[in-house]
């Protein structure tokens, strides 16, 4: 048994909020408050949650925040103009459609109507697009999420073999990009993946990101190997788990990123960057000069 460290995505996320908000002051100066727009279209009570955390997180950074919510009965066109006209609306910065959509609508055909420039979910044809070819643009929240929060504990991928458990569009297809960019050698798996336990066994760095409470067991993992758990499950008894089994791997994985408290916070805080970088970009600011003079004055910078 060897001590197993614990991944404080809830602390390193704060830290980066505060960066951000440090930033955002300065970036005011420059006559733009960065703005976002959350478009929530029914009741789902998750996404509900989801959204309250994202509009108290970028309130909490200076942003401008506005939730619009829409009944599940919305028509597919008028949530299309809908982001057609925020697209066109200066005072916006960042636009993000929760997901997933009630059944019934199209979300492909929404994210295709967003700007790229306000796209900060980095899911519109465009940001694929570039996060796929290694050009600048926004990156999905949640995978980048992950590479910062290694990046912030001095973890380097380049070179390890990372396993991605699950192949979605928000997490598993683009943090295999992502991470090859970083060097990595990754094997993405999925629900036809054939003898996952070993697949899993042979990665330096397992991600598991299928919702499906406690499926990474234990002895599919290598001693030492690094796990992150993006999974958001409710267990039998109410309480929030992950996607892997968080308890066998005390002991045995050299860390580990909690749930809750791991990769949901770092999701958020990636978004609050993101839209900073649209604000920034939008009066010819460079985002990361702002960032890093705030980090350098900012308690908890570089947790
Ligand atoms: N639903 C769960 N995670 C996400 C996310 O990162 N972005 C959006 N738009 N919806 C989500």
């Amino acid at each position: 048994m060897s001590q197993t460290q614990i991944l404080d995505g809830k602390a390193t996320a704060l830290a980066i909020r505060l960066e951000v908000a440090a930033a955002t002051a300065k970036l005011k100066a420059h006559g733009v408050q960065p703005g976002l727009v959350v478009i929530l279209v029914g009741e789902d009570p998750a996404s509900q949650v989801y959204v309250r955390n994202k509009d108290r997180a970028a309130t909490g950074a200076g942003f401008a925040v506005s939730t619009i919510r829409l009944p599940d009965s919305v028509a597919q066109a008028d949530l299309e103009a809908e982001v057609l006209k925020l697209n066109q609306d200066p005072l916006v910065h960042g636009i993000l459609v929760q997901l997933p959509l009630p059944k019934g609508l199209d979300a492909g055909a929404v994210v295709d109507c967003l700007d790229p420039a306000k796209d900060v979910d980095g899911l519109s044809p465009r940001s694929v697009a570039a996060w796929t070819l290694g050009r600048p643009g926004h990156k999905p929240c949640t995978p980048a999420g992950c590479i910062e929060l290694l990046d912030r504990h001095g973890m380097d991928i380049s070179g390890q073999h990372m396993v991605i458990v699950g192949r979605s569009m928000l997490v598993g297809k683009p943090l295999s990009a992502l991470a090859l960019a970083r060097n990595a050698t990754v094997t993405v798996c999925h629900s036809r993946t054939q003898d996952l336990a070993e697949h899993c066994r042979r990665a330096d760095i397992v991600v598991a990101a299928v919702g499906r409470a406690k499926l990474i067991q234990g002895d599919w993992v290598r001693e030492g190997a690094i796990v992150l758990d993006v999974g958001i499950n409710r267990g039998d008894d109410g309480k929030l788990v992950g996607d892997a089994d968080q308890a066998q791997m005390m002991g045995r994985v050299a860390a580990i990123t909690p749930v809750p408290g791991g990769i949901g916070p770092m999701t958020i805080a990636m978004l609050i960057k993101n839209t900073f970088h649209s604000a920034a970009h939008s009066v010819g600011v460079d985002p990361e000069a702002l960032l890093t003079e705030a980090a350098a004055c900012t308690p908890g910078a570089g947790t």
